[in-house]
């Protein structure tokens, strides 16, 4: 049995969920680096250092996601805090210029392949992940979940003329984060009597693979806002979308 609070990060093996990872490990919990490839998972919790393990879980394999709670619940025996990082921006092939991904996910013209999969990873993974996690949640004395999302989601932002981000607003990643949003405030709802807080933080437009490098922000920038709401206080709020400025609108 671990003393220290015990974190899991999905898809923390680089960009913005390393970050979370090595920020976590920083404020004193025991990390699981989660990656659908262990060698990730195993070079990303090296870098780190001894506070974290590799994980391997792919968020769209229920035998993954099964193995993992199991492997947790055996070698550590609690889960304190599980980050929903893992997300894919489409399906095709990664280093795709971030117009391309944008005109391909049009609603006109999408893909319903490319629709399915990203939803598969962003929405469907996060509460298959959540669902097998809660068991040991639910244990933990002030357990968190904090869902990655992002402003890209916001029905509110994107229904304003004046949003700067909305002509990219298709049919593929963005109404996967406004689901992601949705189901946010669903686990909320559902564990408001329980102590386990549920919120989504938006990072920022940061510079990782997703985008192919392009956005202006930074993975340490982008890691504040879900490590905030995953060292809340038991006077902390459940159910809200933020990030680094504030409340965001849904
Ligand atoms: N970058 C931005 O501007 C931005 C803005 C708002 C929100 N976000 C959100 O931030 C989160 C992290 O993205 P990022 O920008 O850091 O992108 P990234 O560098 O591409 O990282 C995405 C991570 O998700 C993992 N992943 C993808 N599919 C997975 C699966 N089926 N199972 C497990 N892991 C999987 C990837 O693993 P592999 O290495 O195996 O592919 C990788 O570790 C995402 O939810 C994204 O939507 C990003």
């Amino acid at each position: 049995m671990q003393d220290k609070p015990v974190a899991l990060v999905t898809g923390a093996n680089k960009g913005i969920g390393l970050q979370i990872a090595k920020d976590l490990a920083a404020n004193g919990l025991t990390v699981l680096v989660g990656s659908r490839r262990l060698e990730h998972a195993e070079a990303a919790a090296n870098s780190i250092g001894e506070d974290a393990h590799a994980l391997q879980l792919d968020v769209t394999d229920q035998a993954s996601i099964a193995a993992a709670a199991e492997r947790i619940r055996i070698e550590l025996g609690r889960l304190d805090v599980l980050v929903n990082n893992a997300g894919i921006s489409h399906a095709g092939k990664p280093g795709r210029p971030l117009e391309e991904i944008i005109n391909s996910g049009r609603p006109s013209i999408a893909s319903l392949d490319d629709v399915r999969a990203v939803f598969e990873t962003n929405v469907f993974g996060i509460v298959a992940v959540t669902q097998a996690m809660l068991r040991l949640l639910r244990e933990a004395p002030a357990a968190r979940i904090v869902n990655v999302s992002s402003g890209a989601g916001s029905l509110t932002l994107n229904a304003d003329p004046a949003f700067p981000y909305r002509t990219s607003f298709g049919a593929v990643y963005n109404p996967s984060k406004t689901a992601v949003n949705a189901m946010t405030l669903a686990f909320a709802i559902e564990l408001e009597e329980t102590g386990i807080k549920v919120n989504a933080a938006c990072p920022g437009y940061t510079a990782t693979e997703l985008n192919n490098f392009e956005g202006p922000r930074t993975v340490e920038q982008a890691a504040r806002e879900p490590v905030r709401l995953v060292l809340l206080d038991a006077n902390g709020p459940t159910g809200t979308f933020s990030n680094e400025d504030g409340p965001l609108p849904w």
